[in-house]
Order: C-alpha cells, then structure tokens, then sequence
C-alpha cells in the first residue's frame, strides 16, 4: 500500500501552466489568498505538494518560489495558494490582478501518507502560514470520511487565517502567543493535546513548532509526519541546495519530501 503511494507520487506527471488570476484576497496586511485557474481542467494534485510559482516583473526575484497547495476547488476549477508577504516575490505575486496570467510548474514533491485504519483519530497542526497545506489535506480527509481536528496557531488573532474554511471540514482548536483568541500560548502546549488522544499527527510551520510537535508525538508513540520548508531554487531534485538530513543520508526536500516522518529525520529530539 505504502510502495504504491510513493509510486503514484513519484510519476505523477508535472505541468507548466499559464494559470488565470480569478480573485486575490487581502485576508489581512500580511497574507493573500490567490485563486487561479485554467481553461482546461487543473490535474490532480496531493495533499502537501506544493507549486513553483514564477514571479514576474519583479527584477529581485530570479527563482521561483515554492507555495503549498492550499485548496482545490474541483467545483469552481481553482486552485488557492496561501501567500505571506515575506520579501520582493511574494510581495509581487500579492499584486496579481484579477485576469492575470501566473506562470506554476505543479504538482511538485511528495504528498502526506494516508491514514491505514477508518478508526484512527487525526489531528492537523498548522503554525502561521503552515496552516496552507492543511486545509487541503483535511478536506481531502473528510472526503474519506475521516472528521479531522485542527490545531491552528498564530501569533495573534490577524494572523489566524481561513478559520470558517476549516470549521466546515472539522473540529477546530486555537492558540495565540498573545492570548488574543483561543488559548495563550503555543500550539504545544494546548490543552487538547493533554485531554484527547490521537493517532496520528500532520503538521506544518516553523521549524521550532514542528520540532516540539515531533517530540510530543515521539514521546507518546504517535505516528507523525512533517513538512519541511528549506529554502529551495530548482523544486525539482537538481540542484541539492534544499538537502535535509536523514537516515537515508542527504535527502532533497522538493522532490523525496517535502513530506517526512519524524522517524526518518536526524532532529535531536
Ligand atoms: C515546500 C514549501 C512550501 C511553502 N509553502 C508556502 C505557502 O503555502 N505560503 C507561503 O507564504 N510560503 C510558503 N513557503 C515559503 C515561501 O516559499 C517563501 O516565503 C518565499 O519563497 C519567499 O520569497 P520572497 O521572494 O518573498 O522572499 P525572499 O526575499 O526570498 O526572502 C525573504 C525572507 O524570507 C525568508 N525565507 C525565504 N524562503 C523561506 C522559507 N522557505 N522558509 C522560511 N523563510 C524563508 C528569507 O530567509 C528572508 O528572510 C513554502 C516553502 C516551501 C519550501
Ligand atoms: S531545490 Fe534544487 S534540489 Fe531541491
């Protein structure tokens, strides 16, 4: 079952696309919600794979930069991309217009592992702008009838994004280093995660975050997986300058990742 994943992932075909801007949302001064499209169906994409967006007019901005697949409106034939304004390309691609053409090459990496029994209690846990790949997988979950809970942290209550997307898809927990909304603190140190059990962890964020959701996971026997954001140039496996270390040796992000288990990882945890 788990060969047969990785062979679906490992010769999914890759497309470069002239997607059409359908709408840009300023969700707040730091983040967009671009929703794209084409005039042919989009292909079929896998929870926690990401694109390569090309950046154009921006004269900084030579690579690509990689954005995780956020959502995938079948209906409506769009595809969203969470977008926080961190420098030159990001702060361009938050200048798409409606009817704008954006140049992706997707669907890029592997893709979280699939839970093994109809029983199991999931729990998503997305940091910031690690919340992006989220929403997709748990949808995705939904559809197989799986009711994800969501653990969604931020720094304040601005920076909790896409709430009513993820309240239609499953029970959802938050956590604020402020206080501002949901619980005071960091997502690891919820409440839930003393009060409930769970069998399986996905998350995503900042590499602190996701390091102390491995040890937690670790420490209670919890099947975990992460996903990994080094900074990447090609996106496709050439260039080795995105290699995280593991016990398979080097291993490159974009292409044998960005999906890991902790398992798999070297992190002194
Ligand atoms: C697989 C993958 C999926 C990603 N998904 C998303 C997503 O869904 N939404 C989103 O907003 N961002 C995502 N990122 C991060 C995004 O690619 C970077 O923020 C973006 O490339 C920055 O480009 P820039 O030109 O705006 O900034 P730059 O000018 O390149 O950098 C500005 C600042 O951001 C830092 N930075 C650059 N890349 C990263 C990174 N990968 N991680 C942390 N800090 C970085 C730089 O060190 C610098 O301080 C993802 C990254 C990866 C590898
Ligand atoms: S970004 Fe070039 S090998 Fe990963």
């Amino acid at each position: 079952m788990q060969v047969e994943h990785e062979f679906t992932q490992i010769f999914m075909k890759k497309f470069i696309l002239d997607l059409t801007v359908t709408d840009n949302i300023r969700l707040h001064s730091n983040y967009v919600l671009l929703k794209l499209t084409h005039a042919d169906t989009l292909p079929d994409m896998l929870p926690g794979q990401f694109a390569e967006i090309r950046v154009d007019d921006s004269p900084s901005t030579f690579l690509r930069r990689p954005i995780s697949i956020n959502y995938v409106d079948r209906n409506n034939n769009e595809i969203w991309f969470l977008i926080q304004l961190v420098g030159d390309g990001t702060r361009h691609l938050a200048l798409a217009k409606q009817g704008d053409n954006i140049n992706v090459v997707l669907p890029l990496g592997n893709s979280f592992t699939m839970p093994k029994e109809q029983s199991e209690k999931l729990l998503l846990i997305g940091g910031g702008v690690g919340t992006a790949p989220m929403l997709y997988l748990g949808e995705q979950l939904r559809k197989k009838g799986y009711i994800p809970t969501f653990l969604l942290g931020a720094r304040s209550a601005n920076d909790l994004l896409q709430l009513e997307e993820f309240a239609k898809i499953g029970d959802v927990y938050t956590t604020t280093e402020d206080g501002s909304t949901g619980e005071k603190g960091y997502v690891t140190q919820h409440s839930i995660l003393h009060n409930s059990h769970f069998d399986r962890i996905y998350t995503c964020g900042p590499k602190p975050m996701m390091m102390s959701v491995a040890k937690y996971a670790k420490a209670n026997g919890i099947e975990c997986e992460v996903s990994l954001e080094n900074t990447m140039a090609c996106g496709i496996g050439a260039c080795l300058c995105c290699v995280e270390n593991t016990d398979e040796g080097h291993l490159c992000v974009c292409k044998d990742g960005p999906i890991f288990n902790i398992k798999k990882l070297l992190w002194q945890i």
